[in-house]
C-alpha cells in the first residue's frame, strides 16, 4: 500500500530524510527542490514503511487507501511525477554536519522574527553544542504567517506550529515577545549582546497596484484581508463589505486562492476554524455570489499550485468555473488539464468562484467606491469591465526597510551574498549580520522552502565563526 502526498504538503523535506529507500522526490540537494509544487512519494518503489508519516509535521502523507475521496487525485500526481523523474541513488541525501571550531566562549546568536525562518534558523544554531539563541518577536504570539497567514481552514498545515512549538522549546532558546527590533531594541544592541543577529522578519507588505482608481474605498490588499480573516491584533476594523453580488481579485497566486476560497465556502465548515470570530460573523451575512480570480497571463502560467488548485474544485457547495476560451491553445499540463475539465462560466449559478486569464487590469471604476474594474486583454486587442462592490489586490507581499539594515528597494529585500547582508555600495558584508527566509529571497515559497535557506545562512554565520570574522561579546545584560 504505497503512501501518498496531499495538499498541505509544506515541503520542508523531513519525509525525505526520513524515507529508507529515497522514494520521495525533489530531494532537498535537487536544485529543482525549491521550485516544486509538493514533494512526490513513487508508488513503485515505496516500501510502505510509514517513517514519511510520522516525519511529515503536518499529516500530509497517508497511505493510499485512507485517501479522502478529494484527495485521491494526488495519487496520480505522486505517480506522475515519477514516471517523468530521473533516475536516483538509492540512500536519501544527507545535509553535512557543522563543523565548528572551539573559540574558547558559547556562541551567542540572535534571531529577529519567529516566523518558519527564524525557528528553522534557530535549530540549526542549537545543533552546535553550547550555542545560545534568543529570538525577538515584535508580535505578541510567535510564528510569524503560519498564525497571522495560513488560511484558517487549512488546518493540517496550521499543525505545522507542533514542530515550531518543539523547536521552542529547547532550553538553550529564549524567546522574547513584543520586542521589535529598531524600535524597543536597536540592532547595535543585539550586536553587544550576541556574537551573530540574523534576521528573519519576512516581508509584511503587499506590492501596491499602479492603476487609477486603485485608492477608492472598497478596494483593499490581500495583507489586510488575510489579517482580518486570521484575527491579527488591530485587523478587526478592516472595511470589508459583503453587501454586493461580486468579489474581483487581481493576480492568481495561492494567496488569491485562499481569499476566494473563504469568502465563498459555507461558513458553518469555517466556525471551529481558527478563523476570527468578527470575520465569520461578517462572511455569514455576506451576499457575496460570485469571486472572479483574474490573472494577466495564461492559465499555462498560474502562479497557483496544483495542489492548491485541486483542494480548491473540491470545496464542498463552491463551484469553480472558467472561460474555456481563455484556455483554448494553451499546453496541456497537469493544471491545464485539469482547468479544461471545469465547467463553463456562463452555466454558473449559486456559490462560485471563477478563474480568468489573459485579463490586466487598467483601472478602477467608480467615484465615491469601487463599483467594477476595467481589464485590457493582455495578448490580444480589447478588454472587459467587470462590476464589483470590492476589489482584493493580491499581488504578492514585499519587504519592508528594519532600521540601521541596508535595504534593497527594488526587490523590497535585504541585501546579501548567501545570507550575508552586504552593503549594497561595496558589496562588503556587515559583520556579525545575517538574514534568512522570505526577507533573504523575497515573497516566495512554501513553509518548507525556508528550512534549507536558514541552514544556508546559518552555515554561512558558522563559516564566518570559524574564520574568526564575528566580534566577541561585549555584554551579556
Ligand atoms: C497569506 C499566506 C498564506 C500562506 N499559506 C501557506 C501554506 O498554506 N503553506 C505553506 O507552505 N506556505 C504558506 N505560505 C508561505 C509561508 O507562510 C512563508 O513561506 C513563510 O511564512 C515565510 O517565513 P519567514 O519566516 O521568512 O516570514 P514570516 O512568517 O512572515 O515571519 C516573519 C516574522 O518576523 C517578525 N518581525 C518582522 N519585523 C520584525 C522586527 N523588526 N522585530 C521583531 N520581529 C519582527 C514578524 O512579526 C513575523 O512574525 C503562505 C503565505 C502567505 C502570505
Ligand atoms: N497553500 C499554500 O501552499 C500557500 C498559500 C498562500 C501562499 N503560498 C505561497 O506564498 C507565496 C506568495 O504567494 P502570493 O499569492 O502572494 O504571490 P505569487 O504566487 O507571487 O502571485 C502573485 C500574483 O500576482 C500577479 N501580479 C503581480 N503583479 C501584478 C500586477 N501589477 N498586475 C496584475 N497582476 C500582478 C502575478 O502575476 P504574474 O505571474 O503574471 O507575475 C501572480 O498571479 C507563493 O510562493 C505561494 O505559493 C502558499
Amino acid at each position: 500500500m504505497p503512501h501518498v502526498v496531499t495538499q498541505s504538503c509544506v515541503g520542508d523535506g523531513s519525509c525525505v530524510y526520513a524515507c529508507p529507500v529515497n522514494c520521495i522526490q525533489p530531494t532537498p540537494d535537487d536544485p529543482s527542490f525549491e521550485l516544486a509544487e509538493m514533494l512526490h512519494i513513487d508508488p513503485t518503489t515505496c516500501v510502505d514503511c510509514g517513517a514519511c508519516v510520522s516525519a511529515c509535521p503536518v499529516d500530509a502523507i497517508k497511505p493510499h487507501a485512507r485517501l479522502a475521496p478529494e484527495e485521491l487525485a494526488f495519487e496520480a500526481i505522486n505517480a506522475a511525477f515519477h514516471r517523468e523523474a530521473p533516475p536516483r541513488p538509492l540512500l536519501a541525501p544527507v545535509r553535512p554536519r557543522l563543523l565548528v571550531r572551539d573559540r574558547g566562549e558559547d556562541l551567542r546568536v540572535a534571531i529577529v522574527g519567529s516566523g518558519p525562518a527564524a525557528l528553522y534558523a534557530a535549530e540549526e544554531v542549537l545543533t552546535i553544542p553550547g550555542a545560545l539563541v534568543s529570538v525577538y518577536e515584535r508580535q505578541d504570539r510567535p510564528y510569524g504567517l503560519v498564525h497571522a497567514g495560513v488560511a484558517p481552514d487549512h488546518r493540517r498545515t496550521r499543525r505545522v506550529s507542533r514542530q515550531l512549538d518543539r523547536i521552542r522549546a529547547h532550553p538553550r532558546l529564549t524567546m522574547h515577545l513584543g520586542v521589535e527590533i529598531g524600535r524597543d531594541l536597536t540592532h547595535d544592541r543585539l550586536l553587544e549582546r550576541h556574537h551573530a543577529v540574523i534576521y528573519a522578519v519576512g516581508a509584511a507588505s503587499d506590492r501596491r497596484l499602479e492603476i487609477p482608481g486603485a485608492d477608492l474605498p472598497g478596494v483593499l490588499p490581500a495583507t489586510d484581508m488575510v489579517a482580518w480573516y486570521n484575527g491579527v491584533l488591530g485587523a478587526d476594523s478592516t472595511p470589508v463589505d459583503l453587501s454586493h453580488r461580486r468579489v474581483v481579485i487581481v493576480g492568481n497566486g495561492n494567496v488569491a486562492l485562499d481569499i476566494a476560497r473563504i469568502l465563498m465556502m459555507d461558513p458553518d465548515a469555517l466556525a471551529g476554524s481558527d478563523i476570527a470570530p468578527r470575520a465569520l460573523e461578517v462572511l455569514r451575512a455576506s451576499r457575496v455570489e460570485e469571486v472572479v480570480v483574474a490573472g494577466r497571463r495564461g492559465p499555462e502560467h498560474a502562479a497557483f499550485t496544483l495542489p492548491e488548485l485541486v483542494g480548491l474544485t473540491s470545496t464542498p457547495g463552491v463551484s469553480v468555473r472558467v472561460v474555456p476560451e481563455e484556455l483554448a491553445g494553451a499546453p496541456a499540463g497537469p493544471k491545464v488539464d485539469l482547468l479544461r475539465g471545469l465547467g463553463s462560466a456562463d452555466g454558473g449559478m449559486g456559490r462560485r468562484i471563477t478563474l480568468r486569464f489573459g485579463l490586466t487590469p487598467q483601472r478602477v471604476l467608480g467615484t465615491e467606491r469601487v463599483t467594477g474594474i476595467a481589464f485590457a486583454r493582455t495578448d490580444a486587442p480589447g478588454g472587459e469591465d467587470l462590476e464589483a462592490g470590492m476589489v482584493v489586490t493580491a499581488i504578492g507581499y514585499r519587504g519592508d526597510p528594519v532600521p540601521a539594515l541596508p535595504f534593497d528597494a527594488a526587490r523590497g529585500i535585504v541585501p546579501n551574498e548567501d545570507g550575508r547582508v552586504v552593503d549594497p555600495g561595496t558589496g562588503a558584508p556587515l559583520p556579525g549580520t545575517y538574514v534568512a527566509g522570505w526577507a533573504k529571497r523575497g515573497p516566495s515559497g512554501f513553509i518548507g522552502t525556508n528550512k534549507g535557506c536558514s541552514q544556508d545562512t546559518v552555515a554561512a554565520l558558522v563559516d564566518d565563526h570559524n574564520a574568526g570574522l564575528l566580534r566577541p561579546v561585549t555584554s551579556r545584560r
